[in-house]
């Protein structure tokens, strides 16, 4: 199996309806904290973890999306020698940077349908996920460039964790395993969204995965789970039975942005860490 991670995959298909009416027209993803847009927050993880192939699974009424990662002629030209330039100097990078791919998804079959769509553009190697509503900030070190060094190490598929409060925990994913070293678990078992008072640990799953390509396959084949959809968290625990899966409890803070509490507080703690100073 490769060692390194070349691909980053962004499911950006769904309708953020938690986020109604701001969400009508506009997708989820280019929802901003503070001036950046979601996407762009992971698009930078991505980078900073090395990897420069940005596959992003879209769907109806997402062309901002492709249209925020390419030249803006018009605009380029209005604020050419401008004092405002500067502030598309980020933006400009990530455009020289990294190299972005779309593909459509026309069903919305769950998350794990629509990792399974994004086949076509990540082929047969080791792919990153990134959920762009969980904001995950590290100042040292992003959670993605952690996820990426130990799959250098064991070349398995990893999911991020987060310890959650128990009435919380029924909104997840939860994993169960024996823990390997600090912070690292290896997968035993896996739930996606238990009735509550039955989740296996308070160990939540938050949107940051690395996955080795066999997972195409298993998806494939992958029945419907919860809520009837397709499951990554499903076919992952038929990963860790079959090999292995590991579970890892970041540094850094995560905010959950597709709520509206994690996205003021995302808001907040971004004005005051790198937009006010
Ligand atoms: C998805 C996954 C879930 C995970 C969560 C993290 O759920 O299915 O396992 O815990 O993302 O944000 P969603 O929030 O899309 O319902």
């Amino acid at each position: 199996m490769k060692s390194t991670i070349k691909k980053c995959l962004f499911p950006a298909a769904g309708y953020g309806t938690r986020f109604l009416p701001a969400t009508k027209s506009m997708p989820k993803e280019m929802m901003p904290i503070v001036n950046k847009p979601l996407i762009e927050y992971g698009v930078d993880e991505a980078i900073a973890a090395g990897i420069e192939g940005m596959c992003i699974v879209t769907g109806r009424g997402k062309h901002s999306l492709m249209d925020h990662f390419d030249m803006n002629y018009e605009l380029e030209h209005q604020i050419k020698g401008t004092s405002k330039e500067n502030m598309l100097v980020d933006i400009r990078n990530i455009i020289d940077t990294a190299k972005f791919t779309f593909i459509r998804q026309s069903e919305m079959k769950g998350l794990g349908h629509a990792i399974l769509t994004g086949k076509e553009l990540v082929g047969d190697e080791p792919f990153a996920v990134v959920l762009a509503d969980d904001l995950c900030i590290n100042e040292e070190q992003g959670v993605l460039a952690q996820m990426v060094a130990l799959y250098k190490q064991f070349r398995c598929s990893i999911v991020a964790v987060e310890e959650v409060p128990a009435d919380e925990i029924h909104k997840y994913g939860v994993i169960a395993g024996e823990m390997i070293k600090d912070d690292l678990y290896r997968v035993d078992d896996m739930v996606e969204k238990p009735e509550p008072g039955t989740a296996p640990s308070n160990l939540a799953i938050i949107g940051r995965y690395i996955l080795t390509p066999d997972i195409f396959d298993i998806l494939e084949n992958q029945e419907p789970g919860k809520g009837g959809e397709i499951q990554i968290t499903d076919a992952l625990l038929k990963q860790a039975q079959s090999g292995c899966v590991l579970a890892y409890k970041f540094k850094g803070r995560r905010f959950d942005c597709g709520s509206v509490p994690g996205f003021i507080e995302a808001t907040n703690y971004c004005y005051d860490k790198f937009y006010k100073g």
